[in-house]
């Protein structure tokens, strides 16, 4: 498969680094340009229990970019692994997620292809319906479940087991728009 994943730190870096581990070609998208320019010379910038060995073994499947676009127009699915740090409140901000989310509309307009957004970060109940899903659909002019897919698939590892955990999960836990984009 051709994936792509938005944001290289500690659980996105070692996502990408599983996949592309498993045969898959995935692109990691980074702003931050020193993390780019470490792991384009194939060096690690995360510690992470696995993770450099891993790396290692998967370089000829992983590019690294900084260029969203390139990724999204070069895969069927876009797994979104920014922050979301919590407010005094207790709530889950969305504002890294959705200055990707502004950034991916525009993309999917121009894209013919179904394409599939993958929300891993961990975000509050109801973001998607209410937040993510009209905010794709207003920047791309098209119809979720329909015209591209949106899925919640978050994570619920440990750091330090993290390469461990993702490869032997106890369960996955997927929320779709449409059956295609669960599947894929
Ligand atoms: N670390 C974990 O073990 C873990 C476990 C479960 C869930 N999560 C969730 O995963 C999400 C990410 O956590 P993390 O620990 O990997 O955070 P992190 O801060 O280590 O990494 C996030 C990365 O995203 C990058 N980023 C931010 N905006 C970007 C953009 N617009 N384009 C490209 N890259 C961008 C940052 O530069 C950073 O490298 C959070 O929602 C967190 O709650 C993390």
């Amino acid at each position: 498969m051709d994936i792509s994943v938005v944001g290289l730190g500690k659980l996105g870096l070692c996502t990408a680094t599983c996949f592309a581990s498993n045969g898959h070609n995935v692109i990691g998208v980074e702003k931050n340009l020193n993390f780019v320019e470490q792991l384009q010379n194939r060096k690690c910038p995360i510690k992470e229990t696995g993770l450099e060995e891993l790396l290692q073994k998967s370089w000829d499947n992983l590019t690294i970019t900084a260029d969203i676009e390139k990724a999204v127009m070069n895969s069927d699915i876009t797994l979104i692994i920014v922050p979301t740090p919590s407010k005094p409140d207790g709530r889950f901000t969305n504002e890294y997620l959705e200055a990707v989310l502004k950034t991916i509309g525009p993309i999917l307009k121009k894209k013919d292809k179904f394409h599939v957004v993958d929300i891993v970060s961990t975000v509050m109940p109801g973001s998607c319906d209410k937040v993510f899903k009209p905010l794709l659909e207003e920047s791309s002019g098209k119809v979720c479940g329909k015209d591209f897919g949106l899925v919640y698939n978050p994570e619920f590892i440990a750091l330090g087991s993290v390469i461990h955990d993702f490869l032997n999960p106890d369960m996955v836990v997927i929320g779709a728009s449409d059956n295609n984009s669960a599947n894929l």
